[in-house]
């Protein structure tokens, strides 16, 4: 399992019961080649004994700043690091790094680092969705901070919801990411992407829009500048718990004739990726009312008209050089659906979603086929949107390689 030869890593463990995920966390990144050294907060050592990180570390774990004996050079070991990966990130850790407090060691670590920060953050749903939580989150990536995602699922307090630590296997694919990212042939890369639904307008307080949430592109997005791309997402109004990095060009939109007026305005300044991850509303209301339509006793009719096929339309003026990925969403004849999309809208590669239970527009987890027009096929398991986010983007590089 290579991927992090040489690399130097410290990981920060906080004072979370997922601590003990970090054990199999730090198993992952040493298979991987990398050289991990170990900071944990006192209250981390409460879940986990030092001694099993030294042990697989082959280092000594750091917890205090000084002891008796010695004094732990913070600004040492954030200059050795490579990368500073903590996980889990508590609420406390993580307020404290929004804030610069550096009462610890690895907070004061942090805080002298000059290498790059990733925080993993695991807690309950109650603390997650905290106000005060989601403001110094939103800071940290304001400061540059790269932030892994919670998972949605049981959590210690037998509670169900958001703050699960993501799984190991997954953040270690995160620190590959970000260690590619260096060198991955998308640096540099100018992407448009369309994300989320559109709004339809019917008169002056209704519309019409559908469920698409925008996570499938944000994920996408994520992967993006993971990997040092310039990206320009033409956005539909996404679910409000999805937060764009910071680097992102960001360009909200309505309507399905809005997205397609900005995608092309963007388009033809010049870009070598578009992906288009909209649910774009084939249909828009013919006469839109300035006033509230007055309810009668009698049926409604609502005229529809077509929407312009974004996709379509910049697949017509796409060059040989510029890369075109589209997502069909197919209940039925997926693959000869894809397959016909491909051809139709002049697109690279299709992702063609499977829709299911706890797969497609509103779920975290996704069922995904790759079709390239090379007929090269990728049947992607089922996994988080932001690993098919990875598969996605590791098959893009491809075209450029
Ligand atoms: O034809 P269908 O809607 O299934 O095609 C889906 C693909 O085309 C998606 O990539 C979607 O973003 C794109 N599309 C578009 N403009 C539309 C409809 C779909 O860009 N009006």
């Amino acid at each position: 399992m290579p991927g992090l030869e040489q690399k130097k890593i410290v990981l920060g463990v906080s004072g979370s019961i997922a601590a003990y995920k970090s054990v199999f966390l730090l198993r992952l990144l040493v298979k991987a080649g990398a050289d991990v050294k170990v900071i944990m907060t006192k209250s981390a050592t409460m879940f986990v004994s030092p001694l099993t990180f030294a042990t697989l570390s082959k280092h000594d774990v750091l917890t205090d700043i000084a002891s008796e004996e010695a004094w732990n050079n913070h600004v040492e070991l954030g200059l050795w690091a490579d990368l500073i990966l903590i996980a889990p990130a508590t609420a406390q850790t993580i307020a404290k790094m929004a804030n610069g407090l550096c009462d610890n060691l690895l907070t004061a670590t942090v805080l002298s680092a000059k290498c790059p920060i990733m925080v993993s953050p695991a807690m309950d749903l109650d603390m997650w969705h905290h106000p005060s939580t989601q403001r110094n989150i939103e800071q940290l990536i304001t400061d540059g901070v790269r932030f892994i995602p919670v998972g949605h699922g049981e959590l210690a307090s037998g509670l169900v919801g958001d703050g699960r630590l993501e799984e190991p296997e997954n953040i270690l694919e995160y620190c590959k990411a970000f260690f590619e990212g260096e060198n991955s042939p998308l640096a540099g890369k100018k992407v448009l992407i369309t994300l989320g639904p559109t709004v339809e307008k019917i008169d002056a307080v209704r519309y019409i829009s559908n469920h698409s949430t925008g996570k499938m592109g944000a994920a996408i997005i994520v992967a993006l500048i993971n990997r040092g791309a310039e990206v320009t997402a033409i956005c539909g109004p996404i679910d409000a718990n999805i937060i764009l990095p910071p680097e992102v060009n960001v360009l909200p939109v309505l309507s399905a004739d809005d997205m397609y007026a900005r995608s092309i305005e963007v388009y033809k300044k010049g870009v070598d990726i578009a992906i288009f991850a909209a649910a774009v509303a084939d249909y828009k209301v013919q006469n839109t009312s300035e006033q509230k339509i007055k309810k009668t006793d009698d049926n409604l009719s609502i005229e529809l008209t077509p929407n312009p096929d974004i996709a379509f339309e910049l697949g017509k003026i796409k060059s040989t050089k510029t890369i075109h990925l589209g997502f069909a969403l197919e209940t039925n004849d997926g693959m000869d659906n894809a397959k016909s999309k491909l051809s139709k809208k002049n697109f690279d590669l299709v992702a063609l979603n499977h829709p299911g239970a706890d797969t497609g527009f509103k779920a975290d987890t996704n069922k995904v086929t790759l079709l390239g027009k090379d007929s090269k096929v990728d049947d992607i398991p089922k996994s988080s949107k932001k690993v098919i986010a990875e598969y996605i983007i590791r098959r893009l590089e491809s075209f450029f390689q």
